[in-house]
């Protein structure tokens, strides 16, 4: 059975560790270490499970649905710490994150090519701060509690920010910095962290720039860095991958999609399911499914046009910097409508390949086109999405198109942030001209020139037989 209270001997059995199998160098987990300093590759949180008190069954975890009036116990993160157990459960940081859904859609099936029954969306806009953000940020900020950090920073397309944010203002543990590009942020993330009283620096640049900038700043003021570099940000978002086992009563799905910009999560959902595997807990993985936006699409260059892969934890890193070199020559940066993923060079690229090894994955892009067009699909299905979140379902209809995804699979379209993150995209792709053309500057910037599932708000008369002769006429045509 579950113990109440991890033990001190699963404090010592947990460790950071370089993920490259040639320097495999271990570190304390009171350290604050953005990446390996001895080799410079990412670091993971790693267990030594033989230490650990690990359930014989996944199944064990509902005990917990009794007692949700213990924070942890209601956390749909922490309820699973014996699977991220680097924490006491007094040191837990947490406002409830994770109480997500997954929503079966069988309209979004039969968009996407599948057969009914075969498509579900995995509903993070539903966290506190409306995005898989807070998965991450919950464990990032009990990790910065354990090392007593007093101030937090990170780079953001806007909802790191507005996650971030949301932990500090409402634990008061901390102070918070955070780092968006000018103009790259969708209205409902910077009005978060501005409401939530974030020290928000608006960068003459974008979000890779940020990146560069926020983690020079962090290691010159010993600020405690909140990006997905950091690992323990990745052992939250774990849970996703558990909630979703849980939701289809621990019975794996055929496939995984999930957006791509920094993969974070892509990687994130890789560990998760090595260790599930490995502790016995499932027998079969998911494939993963990482969708770029074309504008944006790094993995799926080096993945699929220059076959970068893990290759044992020894990439081939000339070919990386080679394309980096190639695309700062051409002066090419990432463009695309879906500004959460508007990513040019995505820290978390060699996690991501092991992710996508592991599962046996496979990487593709769509235009904003596509990704809106998805969108549509997914607001008139349930709770909406925003435009990076609708790249998972756009992506499993190109993968259906091109043979990979079979009409009977059974997919999981994560949707990562809410659908009032970004109003504006959705408004305007409604209010597209009667001929499903669009005309917004915003738009057509992107290529996006139509809005075939657009739901056009109708102008009425202030006159109530009017309206209920229009009504009558829309309703029963
Ligand atoms: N979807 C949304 C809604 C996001 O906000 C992000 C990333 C992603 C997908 C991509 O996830 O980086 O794990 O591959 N947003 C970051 C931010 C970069 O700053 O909010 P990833």
């Amino acid at each position: 059975m579950l113990s109440s209270q991890s033990d001190q001997s699963s404090q010592r059995a947990a460790f950071q560790q370089c993920i490259a199998p040639d320097c495999g160098q271990t570190y304390g987990l009171d350290e604050v270490l953005p990446l390996c300093p001895a080799c410079g590759e990412l670091l993971d949180v790693t267990y030594d499970w033989d230490r650990v008190p690990v359930p014989a069954s996944l199944r064990e975890f509902e005990a917990r649905w009794s007692s949700r009036r213990n924070p942890v116990d209601f956390s749909g993160v922490w309820r699973f710490r014996e699977l991220l157990p680097f924490a006491r459960e007094d040191q837990i940081v947490t406002i409830g994150e994770g109480q997500t859904i997954l929503q079966l859609s069988d309209s979004c099936a039969t968009w996407a090519g599948l057969k009914p029954g075969g498509l579900r969306l995995q509903y993070e806009g539903l966290n506190p701060s409306g995005s898989f953000k807070d998965n991450g940020m919950t464990a990032a900020a009990t990790h910065a509690r354990m090392t007593g950090a007093t101030t937090a920073a990170c780079a953001s397309t806007g909802n790191t920010s507005a996650s971030l944010a949301i932990y500090a203002s409402t634990t008061q543990l901390f102070r918070v910095v955070v780092f968006v590009g000018s103009g790259k942020i969708a209205f409902g993330k910077l009005s978060q962290a501005l409401d939530y009283g974030a020290l928000t620096l608006q960068l003459d640049g974008d979000f890779d720039d940020a990146l560069i900038r926020v983690r020079e700043v962090c290691q010159a003021e010993g600020i405690y860095l909140c990006n997905s570099l950091n690992p323990f940000r990745l052992e939250g978002q774990k849970a996703i991958i558990y909630r979703i086992l849980e939701s289809l009563n621990w019975e794996p799905p055929d496939w995984i999609a999930v957006p791509g910009g920094n993969l974070g999560n892509s990687s994130a959902f890789g560990k998760a399911l090595i260790e599930l595997r490995h502790l016995g807990l499932i027998d079969r993985v998911p494939r993963v499914a990482v969708i770029n936006a074309s504008g944006a699409s790094t993995l799926d260059d080096l993945y699929n046009g220059r076959d970068l892969r893990w290759n044992g934890g020894r990439p081939d890193k000339a070919l990386i910097d080679g394309w980096y070199s190639e695309q700062d020559a051409e002066k090419k940066r990432a463009k695309t409508m879906a500004s959460a993923i508007e990513i040019g060079r995505p820290v978390n690229l060699v996690k991501c390949l092991r992710t996508l090894e592991a599962t046996d994955g496979l990487v593709c892009s769509v235009t904003d086109q596509q990704i809106l067009d998805a969108k549509a699909q997914i607001g008139a299905a349930g709770f909406g999405c925003e435009p990076a979140s609708a790249a998972s379902l756009a992506g499993v209809k190109l993968l259906r198109e091109q043979g990979q995804i079979a009409p009977s699979d059974r997919v999981v379209c994560v949707l990562t942030g809410h659908q009032l993150k970004d109003p504006d995209a959705t408004v305007t792709y409604h209010s597209s001209d009667p001929a499903g053309e669009v005309t917004s500057q915003r738009f057509l910037d992107h290529e996006v020139t139509s809005a075939p599932a657009a739901n056009r708000p109708i102008p009425v008369a202030n006159d109530s037989a009017a309206i209920i002769s229009r009504i009558r006429e829309l309703l029963h045509a």
